[in-house]
């Protein structure tokens, strides 16, 4: 992975909330096109990660580098424009609304020009075709005209995803995608994934507390623990890792769900 630049690069990122350590002296590059999932067990900072990434957040110390630009102190929507889009634990949907729309929401949003989305027709009828886009490359044309708050928890999880790409970004950031779904409902979002995944078109970084969906779509995983990074390497070699397996995964069995 030496040969290209990275896509982000991250050095010495620290946070503490008066004596808490959030997030302790983390560095790491990620390439362009690679899945990168983020892992440890709750209070390890994974949250607090991703919002020094994304700019909701400002760190202690450190720093971020996104396409070679530093990002950390740049507000959110900023970073956002800049092609990093993140997505959140709880929905974020707006219920009495239709998926369409909140698609189309987001997908303005993202042009920055709300009189534009009232005003003109022609950028209306665009808006209307990014959308209908976005829903059939996902698989979720079948949604598209119903009311968002009546559709089940793991179509909105899936409306969710779609909202997170509605802004053309290049690095997404996943927390916990599949948290509080059926296993059939975590199929679907690891074949959504997976397939964006190919295209190469994406930068994921995915907290999952599932891990079979870890194993099943990290090309490398980072393992957190109390803020820090334990390790970061390959499924195989961090599913090998006695640290690990001690700390986070149990020692018994690897691959089972943890909560
Ligand atoms: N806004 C905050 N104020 C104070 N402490 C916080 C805040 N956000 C997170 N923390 C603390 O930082 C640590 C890491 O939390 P978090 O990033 O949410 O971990 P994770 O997402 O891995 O569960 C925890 O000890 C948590 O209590
Ligand atoms: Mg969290």
């Amino acid at each position: 992975m030496a040969a290209s630049s990275p896509i982000l690069s991250i050095k010495g990122l620290t946070k503490h909330f008066g004596g808490v350590q959030a997030v302790t002296d983390i560095s790491l590059d990620v390439q362009a096109g690679e899945t990168l999932a983020i892992i440890g067990p709750n209070g390890a900072g994974k949250t607090t990660f991703y919002n020094l990434l994304s700019g909701r957040l400002n760190p202690s110390s450190g720093s971020v580098r996104f396409k070679g630009k530093e990002i950390s102190g740049l507000a959110p929507h900023v970073v956002s424009r800049m092609g990093i889009s993140r997505s959140f634990q709880i929905n974020n949907i707006f219920p009495e609304m239709s998926v369409r729309e909140n698609v189309e929401v987001a997908i303005t949003v993202q042009q920055g020009e709300s009189r534009r989305w009232l005003n003109r027709a022609s950028d209306n009828q665009q808006v209307h075709q990014q959308a209908t886009q976005l829903l059939q490359d996902l698989g979720l044309t079948h949604l598209a005209e119903q009311i968002a708050g009546t559709i089940s928890y793991g179509d909105k999880r899936l409306v969710e995803i779609a909202m997170v790409l509605a802004i053309r970004p290049e690095l997404v950031l996943l927390d916990e995608p599949t948290a509080g779904m059926t296993p059939d409902e975590t199929g679907r979002v690891v074949e959504l994934v997976r397939g964006l995944a190919r295209t190469g078109k994406y930068t994921f970084l995915i907290t999952e507390h599932d891990m079979r969906v870890v194993f099943d779509l990290a090309d490398r995983i980072l393992v957190m623990h109390r803020g820090s990074r334990l390790m970061l390497d390959s499924p195989e070699r961090v599913r090998a890792n006695p640290e690990v397996r001690r700390a986070y995964l149990g020692e018994e069995d690897p691959v089972t769900e943890q909560t």
